[in-house]
């Protein structure tokens, strides 16, 4: 039996994914290790969104090389590098024994054994053999299903769905995980139900375009697409106390799930909702099929049913082509919405995308200064959004101690804001109300009302 430690980059359905390997590794009885140092076997579950991700996660194999030096260890590359570079890799990490694709998690065990078979039963250290598998796999989006949940863990993310047809010209994600494909709505409400008898009282469902989520496979009824017919079959189950979702795009957010926010009473008052530009020009050369108008009047209707809900986003700044004007649109647009938080990304070029191929890359200096503008943009708005909440009583699922002081606990409200509170150990996994003390504009900070 194996010590395995395994580190995730990017994002949460990268994590889920890592999630899963976990689970089945777990049960055919090997150990899961935090120590590096301690591993008999090294994965690293990548993300290729961005080259910086990509570079980080070659550097940390490079430097894990070093715990081969007096005992065999297996190191694998997973996910979405994994699947984009493929056997090239091999060649680039000399070391490198497994690379396992974005639709092969649920065989990462299995390969797992046949490398440590392999390399225990070499007698020399140098023995050569390596498993690629990046093939597509018809219904691999039914693979990621299985949990590993801690000690009165409450939370949980469901994967209901993989890959991605929108073709945004940024972004590599149709490359590393293929076209769009969902699960049956009886084995997500199963999942679900599952997850609730074990204690868990939110899920985050998971997509790469989450509202289009059954577009391909079921049929709209009722006017209700497929995405929030799974949401009222959710809605239905007893026990669950809160429903999120990440990340819907702006096309295909229609009526029916504007609508769904003010009639669902377990679905969250929060949303991420990628904008990525301000500007009509770069959303064209971007393939986002939305203009900066059609964004303001979605959040515009989304805030006339849920007046107080938090809307979070992703934008990008220095896309090929972005002219001062252009991000100055940005710029204006995300004072104008005052977003309750965004993550800002400076434009990164990707191999093999269609934006990679545009004249007109921005120097990274003018993206760095973008960036830094923008983010004072975002952040002015964060604490502004906040500040309501300082004398208020508001609603916090607790999740457990505060990593930053354990004599603490933390939480979130329904509109995803951190609260830090002082309370007791039955507050653990508990909903209670907290009256908000202060706020530091990202965490506010308070204590339990109810016991
Ligand atoms: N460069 C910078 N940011 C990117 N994203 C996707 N592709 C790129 C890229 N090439 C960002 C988008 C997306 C988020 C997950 O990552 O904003 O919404």
């Amino acid at each position: 039996m194996a010590r395995i430690y395994i580190k995730t980059y990017g994002c949460q359905m990268n994590e889920r994914d890592s999630e899963q390997v976990a689970q089945m590794l777990l049960q055919r009885g090997h150990t899961i290790t935090v120590k590096e140092e301690e591993a008999d076997v090294v994965l690293l579950n990548t993300c290729s969104v961005r080259d910086l991700a990509e570079q980080k996660a070659l550097g940390k194999m490079g430097m894990l090389r070093a715990l081969s030096q007096d005992r065999p260890v297996v190191y694998g590359f997973l996910g979405c590098m994994a699947q984009i570079r493929g056997t090239t890799l091999l060649d680039e990490v000399p070391h490198l024994d497994l690379v396992v694709g974005t639709q092969k998690f649920h065989r990462v065990a299995e390969y797992v054994e046949k490398a440590i078979e392999q390399k225990w039963a070499a007698r020399q250290d140098d023995v050569r053999f390596s498993i690629v598998d990046v093939e597509e796999e018809s219904a691999s989006q039914s693979t990621i299903r299985d949990h590993v949940l801690g000690k009165r863990q409450v939370t949980a993310f469901v994967s209901i769905m993989q890959g991605c047809n929108m073709h945004c010209t940024f972004c590599i994600v149709p490359y590393t995980r293929g076209h769009e494909r969902s699960r049956p709505q009886h084995e997500i409400v199963s999942e679900v139900k599952t997850l609730v008898g074990q204690g868990v009282k939110e899920v985050t469902l998971l997509g790469q375009i989450v509202n289009l989520y059954g577009r391909h496979e079921f049929a709209t009824l009722d006017g209700k697409s497929p995405f929030v017919q799974l949401l009222e079959a959710l809605q239905q189950v007893a026990g669950l106390e809160r429903l999120r979702f990440t990340s819907p795009h702006p096309i295909g957010f229609r009526h029916d799930l504007i609508e769904s926010f003010g009639r669902l009473p377990k679905l969250v008052e929060h949303v991420h909702l990628p904008l990525q530009s301000g500007s009509n020009r770069i959303l064209k050369a971007m393939h986002r099929t939305y203009t900066a108008e059609k964004f303001i009047s979605l959040v515009d209707r989304i805030r006339s049913v849920t007046p107080n809900i938090a809307i979070t986003t992703d934008i990008i700044v220095g896309f090929p082509g972005e002219s001062d004007d252009d991000y100055a649109q940005t710029r204006q647009l995300a004072d104008r919405i005052g977003f309750d938080n965004a993550f800002v990304f400076k434009y990164s070029k990707r191999k093999d995308t269609p934006a990679a191929k545009l004249d007109q890359q921005v120097p990274d200096s003018v993206r760095e200064a973008r960036n830094h503008d923008l983010l004072d943009v975002i952040n002015t708005w964060t604490k502004r959004r906040s500040e309501p909440f300082v004398g208020r009583e508001v609603e916090i699922l607790c999740e457990g101690p505060s990593k930053t002081n354990p004599a603490r606990l933390v939480g979130r409200t329904r509109g995803n804001k951190i609260v830090v509170f002082e309370g007791a150990p039955q507050h653990v996994g508990a909903l209670l109300n907290v009256r908000i003390a202060r706020s530091t504009g990202y965490t506010l900070y308070g204590e339990a009302l109810s016991s």
